[in-house]
């Protein structure tokens, strides 16, 4: 049968495109402006034969790409969260505007469907206006169905990290059919309704599934002589924990879980997740922090890639797993139709 096909907007390292070619889709250009970022995509031999447009997102136009059966976007979202400035559209660095971009994608191309996927936080945003703007111009604008879900990786994607984001899908010519949560009237003509939100799944990995067990390079190890290594050592005392450094104090998150990996873990390494093993007290490192996001063994950061890009690229990007239920439930839709 033939692939359905993906075009990738604020594609990062490609997590979300990784998603999609498990699940069977065809990714056929990606879009990122960051020069570090393209690295990175272009160092993943599967990604090969994707078109990459290394250029602002402004400057790219729609008759530039090829048209294709999907669009994602992961558009920034410093914009919406709680960690940055709340500004939503009116950010006044423009960021919140890339919602837009996509809309001029989506308007252009037509794709069957669209994903978008973001912080949990943008749900809530400006009591639910940012959302309603978004929801207006995907449904009453440009004529697609709008599901909003939220999903918490370590309940949808069989991968031990808290990451809870919201997830839009859409389909084309459906905007009059409200999706039912309920799931009543599944299998009907669209697929609108034929779209099941993925379930629980049970959380079989823990985070020794995604830590290695041998001795990592020194620099990602405390040293006895640093100032924080005493109150790190009186606090970190279990091996099925990972900790967090917080100022003043350190945060112990809940056993076998990963807090979620963020972009400011690049900023000088102080948000990177800690943990105690055989050797020490360490940072995680940059490959770990993919493993905690489902990212296949044989993706590597390239050799001379800083740590501080590293951090961020790797807290910037999506969880494999559950993009890939998302994706499969997109393919299932619209076949059903
Ligand atoms: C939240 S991240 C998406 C990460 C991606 N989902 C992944 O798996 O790596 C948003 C991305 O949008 C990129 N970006 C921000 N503004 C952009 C612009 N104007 N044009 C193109 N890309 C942009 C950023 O560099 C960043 O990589």
């Amino acid at each position: 049968m033939k692939r359905l096909t993906v075009g990738s907007m604020f594609a990062g390292i490609g997590g979300i495109d990784i998603g999609f070619e498990q699940a069977g889709f065809k990714v056929k250009w990606a879009n990122e402006f960051n020069t570090k970022s393209c690295e990175t995509f272009r160092n993943y031999e599967n990604f090969r034969d994707i078109k990459l447009f290394e250029k602002d997102v402004h400057d790219l136009k729609t008759c530039e790409v090829e048209s294709v059966d999907i669009i994602t976007s992961g558009f920034p979202c410093q914009a919406f969260s709680v960690a940055g400035y709340r500004q939503g559209f009116d950010d006044e660095k423009g960021r919140g505007n890339l919602f837009f971009e996509t809309a001029r994608f989506i308007n252009d191309l037509k794709p069957k469907a669209y994903l978008l996927e973001n912080v949990r936080n943008l749900a809530g945003h400006d009591n639910g206006k940012t959302l309603e703007v978004i929801k207006y111009n995907l449904v009453d604008k440009l004529g697609y169905s709008f599901i909003p879900f939220i999903l918490n990786s370590k309940d949808y994607g069989n991968i031990p990290q808290t990451r809870e984001r919201i997830y839009i899908v859409g389909f084309r010519n459906e905007a009059d059919i409200d999706y039912d949560y309920d799931k009543k009237e599944l299998n009907s003509e669209s697929a609108t309704r034929s779209f099941e939100i993925p379930d629980p799944i049970p959380l079989e990995k823990n985070i020794h599934d995604c830590i290695y067990h041998k001795k990592q390079d020194e620099k990602y190890y405390y040293k006895k002589e640093h100032q924080y290594y005493p109150i790190l050592e009186s606090e970190m005392k279990r091996r099925d924990t990972i900790y967090q450094w917080r100022r003043v104090y350190v945060r112990e998150n809940k056993s076998n879980l990963c807090p979620t990996l963020t972009a400011n873990m690049g900023a000088g390494g102080h948000n990177v997740p800690l943990i105690i093993d055989d050797y020490g007290i360490r940072k995680l490192t940059p490959k770990e922090c993919l493993n905690f996001q489902g990212y296949p063994e044989n993706y590597h950061f390239p050799e001379k890639m800083a740590n501080s890009h590293s951090y961020m690229q790797a807290g910037n990007s999506v969880v494999i797993p559950v993009i890939k239920r998302i994706a499969n439930a997109i393919r299932e839709a619209l076949n059903a139709q």
